[in-house]
């Protein structure tokens, strides 16, 4: 516990001497999180996060998440030093959506708009007409599909199936998904509703369709927040990665939240639902990236160019 706080103070005093700032992701350690909040940082879902990013003076921003997050941070601030505590820190979305495969596919499709999550590489990225977060994927889409527009999407299946679903676009989907989320299971939750029948279900969408069928509320991480916050029940049944509990229990106290079943869930594994990339972030890689710039992400800048193009847009289709 004194090491941690240590750790805390000398990250407070690095933040200071470098000009930085620190931007976390809701799934990563908590401790991080509250750092983050305490300094002036931003904890929030990935858009959250590219917007503060890219809007704070600060020369340097240390990004606690995973690797693609990083990425967004230097293609929106190339002037700025994007530091990351473990560059190690990837996603089975982005890793599953090789840039030459994807090149490939969309080669094979020029007829369709090219939208792809915010969880790719910035190659992957830079081929896409639009980049896309899970809190603003379904209003994009919807609005190509009324411009008539036939989408290629990738690399969620869940979520372009989820997009495809809701708004009823012409999507081919590339077949990838997340390693965390593929793993609830739509038959076992039935079992948990059972047992919590006035339980609110809040699930985002990267989780397969059993489980999206059987949500209160699909959306991104500060969409599921904001609903555990202003949703008028007592035990919610959340399905995400379970870093997001400690914001859930911090702005809802008294409510009761519980971790929907992964496949993975035994009698020492209640809930196995974390993102082993995420986890990848703690104190003392923050304070190792401060003290010796250690973590940074590069970017050639033709690459880093046409990654923006598709993110602008995102952007400023959110503003
Ligand atoms: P959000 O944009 O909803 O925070 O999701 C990011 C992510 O990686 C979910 O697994
Ligand atoms: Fe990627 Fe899934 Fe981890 Fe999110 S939870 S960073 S989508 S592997």
């Amino acid at each position: 516990k004194a090491e941690r706080e240590a750790l805390r103070t000398r990250i407070r005093h690095l933040l200071q001497r470098e000009n930085a700032v620190l931007v976390a992701h809701y799934y990563v350690d908590a401790d991080l999180q509250d750092l983050a909040r305490e300094t002036g940082g931003c904890v929030g879902d990935s858009l959250e996060m590219a917007r503060f990013g890219r809007d704070h003076p600060a020369d340097t921003i240390v990004v606690a998440g995973v690797r693609f997050m990083g990425e967004t941070a230097k293609i929106l601030g190339m002037h700025k030093r994007v530091l990351m505590p473990d560059l190690e820190a990837n996603c089975s979305l982005d890793l599953g959506c090789p840039a030459d495969a994807f090149a490939q596919f969309c080669d094979a499709h020029p007829d369709r708009t090219v939208v792809v999550y915010a969880n790719t590489s910035a190659a992957v990225k830079a081929r896409a007409d639009w980049v896309v977060t899970s809190s603003i994927g379904l209003e994009i889409v919807t609005h190509l599909h009324q411009c008539g527009e036939k989408i290629l999407w990738a690399p969620d299946r869940h979520l372009g199936r989820y997009i495809q679903q809701q708004t009823g676009a012409d999507m081919l989907l590339w077949q990838g998904s997340c390693m965390v989320h593929n793993e609830f299971k739509g038959y076992e939750l039935e079992g948990l509703r059972t047992e919590y029948p006035h339980a609110k279900v809040l699930v985002h969408p990267e989780s397969p369709e059993a489980v999206v069928a059987q949500a209160d509320v699909v959306g991104s991480t500060s969409r599921l927040i904001q609903a555990a916050v202003e949703l008028d029940a007592t035990h919610f049944i959340v399905a995400t990665d379970l870093g997001i509990l400690h914001e859930m229990r911090a702005r809802a106290p008294g409510k009761v939240f519980l971790a929907a079943p992964t496949a993975g869930n035994s009698a020492t594994c209640k809930s196995c639902a974390f993102c082993p990339w995420m986890a990848m972030n703690g104190l003392a890689g923050v304070a190792h990236a401060l003290e010796h710039g250690a973590g940074e992400i590069h970017l050639d800048a033709r690459l880093a160019d046409a990654a923006r193009r598709p993110m602008a847009r995102m952007l400023d289709f959110a503003a």
